[in-house]
């Protein structure tokens, strides 16, 4: 028997549970579940991440406390995950006693062995907040091409990525007032210390998927930087122990203390289970030295590898505790192959889900979506409808609903003594391995295919005997029992192999399989001589007009004001200048668009005429252009470092030529020349042989 701690990330404490969270902790608690059904012992916890800036203000929004807001939060938290069967052994806070004394031994520990260090960081304070502005909070004029109303972390038009204390006319989201330069000192963690440790990690043990492997290759090639781990007050979190009393009060940076929260909800856990049978030893799954004893796993969304695969594994060796044994991500969520839109109705609480449809419908549909990939996943609410009545109602429950009605009215629910049919019955006992083995591996998508496989042979062995006909005829009454109770039989092993993704039908249907065990195991003995009961439906079908009442509520419920804010603790601070700002940037996430969507970009063949440097811009080359039409196009590019005009004069390119005109500081651009890289290590402009036509149309 293994003893493993499993984990979901810790959702923030200012907003609610939407579809998109749920992937993870639906594939989370499948994944527990088909562990623990496989006999080993799992422990499953969760938290509130209850600290931050963004929290802190969102309290002062709806006129509490911060206690107050996040208590509020994680109760609803808590009935959300409830509703969704989501099976947690505990769901603690990060804003909680265990949480400050591990922060706290951990941040001491590594401090004593020379970790940490301060230095002075000048950031954007906001006079009227009286606080140090996150990125995110403020906004200004882009100083590259002057775009108004930009974050100050990177402009959404051009691309460009800079410090917050770069754009012109900066203002504060918060008092609009304008912010001042000030300076404070920070706490640095020093992460490129753990270079030759985080790479060795990284690729031992299968501890990460291939592509997380990989993503963390280029990070190690951009070069680790020291991780900024305090915040000044006001701030809504630990206050950092030991530090001069001349100083203003310094607190831990809402990252620094999350993961720990891991560590803090399973030693409350442990002190709830003292002396009980379930009893837990703290120390077996986080001390050092007995690393190889258990396992740990981490479930987690793409786009917080940075703090899972590099701060903490790095935190946690530092300060001479275990880390990890896995770390598994997994994609975002579309909604009808787009990004969740609230316009669009498929930005989804999981409470509004909840009140038009069965929660098991979504596990089911996720379950059949995710692989060990990470992969993002898309919900398609017509494809939803569909794969779940006819997985779900057409094939699993309906093996169930043919047979049970014979065997209860004409046999008393007896199942016949031996069994007409054992090949059939081994070959899917023998599935069932394979099925465990999918589970474990996360290969969700392919247990479910495998147990439709299942479903479909004991359908066509029903349709080919016919139990209905030979009901009708004499002397057919044994062959029709035996019939029966090998679908009865057969259903009985799916409902173990759904049981991880259907606890609530298959606790149902063990009621009416008359069990007391679904474990993996159990289905090795087949039921002789068994009495059943009285089937009751098991599962309604999907009704289209519940998808649309759901998305009809969900426009209507989504108000700006409860809406999921952008919080600065979902990102490293940009001053850290670490790749991790990537991690957690759109262009981490596939954005999907539409076929239609792509279809409105219109590209052409373009001339170039003339290619000039610009007066006062030393990133800008300007262009004019033949793309066919009356008159030349002018259109300005970012590519001045790579490149200089004679190189492209006479050449082909090719020219976005419906984007809206752009005003610029220099002169309007009309349209937009395509080149490949990147902004900051090298452009390279697309060219066309010579023989592509002028305004030819790209398709
Ligand atoms: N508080 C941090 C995690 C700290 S863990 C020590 C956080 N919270 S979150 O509420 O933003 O997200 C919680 C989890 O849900 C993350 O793993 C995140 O990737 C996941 N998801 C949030 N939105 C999601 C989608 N739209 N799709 C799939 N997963 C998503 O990050
Ligand atoms: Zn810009």
């Amino acid at each position: 028997m293994r003893e493993i701690l499993v984990t979901s990330a810790l959702p923030y404490a200012n907003g609610y549970i939407h579809l998109g969270h749920l992937v993870e902790y639906i594939q989370t608690d499948i994944w527990v579940r088909a562990m623990k059904a496989q006999g080993h012992q799992v422990t499953y916890v969760c938290a509130d991440d209850a600290h931050g800036t963004a929290i802190m203000l969102k309290a002062e929004a709806n006129g509490v406390t911060p206690e107050e807001q996040i208590a509020s939060v994680k109760a609803s938290h808590e009935a959300d995950f409830s509703k969704f069967l989501i099976n947690f052994d505990n769901y603690h806070s990060t804003h909680s006693e265990e949480n400050k004394q591990f922060s706290e031994l951990i941040y001491r520990r590594l401090n004593d062995a020379g970790h940490i260090s301060t230095k002075d960081v000048e950031q954007l304070f906001d006079p009227e907040k009286q606080l140090f502005l996150a990125d995110r909070f403020v906004k200004g004029t882009c100083p590259e091409c002057d775009s108004p109303d930009q974050y100050g972390d990177n402009c959404e038009v051009c691309g460009t990525t800079y410090d917050a204390t770069d754009l012109k006319d900066p203002h504060s989201t918060l008092s609009n007032a304008t912010p001042v330069l000030k300076t404070s000192k920070h706490y640095f963690f020093d992460l490129p210390e753990f270079e030759q440790f985080l790479k060795d990690w990284t690729r031992s043990d299968n501890r990460l998927q291939t592509s997380v492997a990989n993503k963390l290759q280029e990070w190690f090639e951009a070069g680790l930087a020291s991780w900024d781990i305090s915040r000044d007050a006001p701030y809504f979190g630990f206050q950092i122990p030991d530090t001069p009393s001349d100083e203003p009060d310094k607190y831990f940076y809402v990252w620094l203390d999350a993961p720990v929260g891991y560590m803090a909800s399973f030693k409350n856990l442990c002190d709830k289970r003292a002396g009980t049978d379930q009893a837990l030893d703290f120390d077996r799954y986080w001390a050092q030295e007995n690393e190889h004893k258990t396992e740990v796993y981490h479930f987690i969304g793409k786009d917080i590898v940075y703090f899972h695969a590099l701060f903490w594994p790095a935190m946690l060796a530092g300060s001479e505790l275990r880390t990890p044994t896995g770390v598994f991500a997994h994609g975002f969520l579309m909604v009808n192959g787009e990004k969740m839109s609230k316009s669009r109705g498929t930005f989804i609480k999981a409470e509004t889900y909840a009140e038009h449809l069965h929660p098991e419908y979504l596990r089911y549909y996720f379950a059949s979506k995710l692989s060990d990939k990470v992969e993002d996943i898309n919900l398609d609410l017509e494809d939803f409808m569909q794969k779940v009545n006819s997985d779900l109602v057409g094939k699993v429950v309906n093996i169930a609903s043919r047979s049970a009605g014979f065997l209860v009215k004409k046999y008393d629910g007896m199942l016949s003594e031996i069994c007409v049919e054992s090949e059939l019955l081994e070959d899917i006992t023998k599935t069932g391995d394979e099925i465990a083995a999918a589970y474990e591996n996360r290969e969700f998508s392919r247990a479910m295919r495998l147990i439709m496989q299942c479903a479909d042979k004991a359908n066509e062995y029903i349709d080919a005997k016919k139990p209905w006909s030979l009901a009708k005829l004499e002397g057919t009454e044994q062959e029709v029992q035996d019939v029966c109770s090998v679908a009865i039989n057969i259903f009985r092993q799916l409902m173990v192999y759904l049981a991880p993704v259907l606890p609530e039908l298959t606790n149902n249907a063990k009621a009416f399989l008359n069990l007391d065990d679904l474990s993996f195991a159990s289905r090795n003995e087949w039921l002789l001589g068994h009495k059943i009961n009285k089937f009751k439906p098991l599962m309604q079908r999907i009704e289209e007009k519940d998808i649309e009442a759901m998305v009809e509520d969900s426009k209507a419920s989504l108000t700006q004001a409860d809406a999921p804010a952008a919080t600065e603790s979902s990102k490293p601070a940009a001053k850290d200048k670490t790749p991790a700002t990537d991690a957690n940037t759109d262009a981490e996430q596939i954005d999907y668009i539409g076929i239609e969507d792509f279809a409105k970009v219109e590209m052409k063949v373009a001339h170039v005429l003339e290619c000039n440097h610009v007066e006062g811009a030393d990133k800008l080359l300007q262009f004019t252009l033949d793309v066919g039409e009356d008159k030349p196009r002018n259109v300005f590019s970012g590519i001045r470092k790579f490149y200089e005009p004679e190189q492209l004069i006479n050449k082909k390119v090719i020219c976005v030529t419906n984007l809206a005109p752009r005003k610029m500081k220099f002169g309007v651009s009309e349209g937009m020349v395509l080149s490949t890289g990147e902004p900051k290590t090298g452009l390279t402009v697309v060219t066309l042989p010579d023989a592509c036509v002028v305004g030819d149309v790209l398709a």
